[in-house]
């Protein structure tokens, strides 16, 4: 039996949570749950957003499942998210965008994952105010993060069978930051010659994604530029309800919806789940279960196929708990 933490999250967490839950107990997998608590509902009980037998629990199970958080505003917090980031140093932020059946979008192949650096470039908040006129932000790019991020896309397009991976850069601009993360990516795409690669410069990405998004498989890419491409990649697809994440680094992981906590619908049974229930088909993968991962993949794009039985963000006319017993009745 794995014991996996749990976060039911805020807003709509705990909805979202109990619907991915039943379908999991569907499958009669091996697995069991720690639940735990982060974010708001964390902060009300204990006056912490992330309390440490929160932390303690993911130390012990390596891997956690977690719904949306709400960060309160103000007061000076840090984002739940972040910090969880930084206390386990997870590298790699992993946004596969793929296309589901009879969702309403411009493209019709889309199957592309953006790898992220999760945890410099710009986002350290090194900031310096030189004077009030003029503030310097410093962008920290290293080898070792740089390697790691890109090692981690080539083996993940090794182990999947994908057959290209792409940089997004600004190595012409940044030739020192970006040029050394270029030049990483150039050293390592040689150990694995049987996958293509290229690079493209971060404008000239954004551009070929709107128009031929197509022709992408695997792109990894610094921060910032993976903050906005993988948004941009959530719009190509029919939007939030809709893209799972996973965060990870070569002994933890995260996996997590990426839109919020939707305080706007909590409470409605109106959320949808698919975002998470994505996120813990990435889990099961992740855990070797692969064969229920597909068995729900395949269970949600059955209801898909009769879009009513959906929830309304995608044209469905379905409430969260009608949605969830529509894809147990297809497993
Ligand atoms: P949001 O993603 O919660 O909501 C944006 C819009 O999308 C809303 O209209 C919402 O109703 C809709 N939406 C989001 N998820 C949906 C779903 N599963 N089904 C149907 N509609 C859905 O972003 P917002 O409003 O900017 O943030 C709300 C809170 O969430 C904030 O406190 C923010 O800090 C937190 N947040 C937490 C994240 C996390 O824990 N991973 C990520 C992003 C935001
Ligand atoms: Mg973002």
């Amino acid at each position: 039996m794995k014991t996996i933490t749990l976060f039911e999250g805020d807003g709509i967490g705990p909805e979202i949570t109990s619907s991915v839950i039943q379908i999991l107990e569907a499958c009669k997998l091996p697995l069991q749950f720690e639940k735990y608590d982060i974010g708001q509902t964390a902060y009300e009980k204990c006056g912490e957003l992330i309390p440490n037998e929160s932390i303690e629990s993911i130390k012990r199970n390596k891997v956690a499942l977690k719904a949306p958080v709400t960060t309160p505003i103000g007061k000076g917090f840090r984002s739940v998210n972040v910090q969880l980031r930084m206390i386990f140093d997870l590298y790699a932020n992993v946004r596969p965008a793929k296309l589901l059946p009879n969702i309403k979008s411009r493209y019709e192949n889309i199957d592309l994952i953006v790898f992220r650096e999760n945890t410099e470039d710009l986002y350290i908040g090194e900031e310096t105010v030189i004077s009030p006129d003029e503030v310097h932000a410093i962008k920290k790019i290293t080898r070792k993060s740089s390697e790691r991020i890109i090692r981690s896309a080539f083996e993940y397009a090794a182990d999947h069978h994908r057959n290209k991976v792409t940089c997004v850069h600004k190595a012409n601009i940044l030739k020192k930051s970006d040029g050394l993360f270029l030049e990483i990516f150039n050293q390592i795409k040689e150990e694995y010659p049987q996958i293509e690669a290229n690079d493209l410069i971060v404008d000239n990405a954004c551009m070929q994604l709107v128009m031929k998004p197509e022709q992408f498989d695997i792109l990894v890419m610094p921060n910032l530029y993976g903050d906005i491409l993988s948004d941009l990649t959530s719009g190509l697809i029919g939007g939030l309800g809709l893209l799972p994440s996973a965060q990870w680094n070569d002994e933890y992981a995260v996996f997590e919806a990426v839109h919020g906590s939707a305080p706007d619908i909590a409470g409605k049974n109106i959320a949808n789940p698919t975002a998470l229930l994505l996120s813990a088909c990435m889990m099961l993968d992740y855990l070797g279960f692969q064969t229920e991962a597909t068995q729900i993949r395949n269970a949600i794009n059955k209801t898909l196929e009769n879009i009513d039985q959906c929830t309304k963000d995608i044209g469905g006319k379905s409430s969260t708990t009608d949605y969830t017993q529509a894809i147990i009745n297809n497993l």
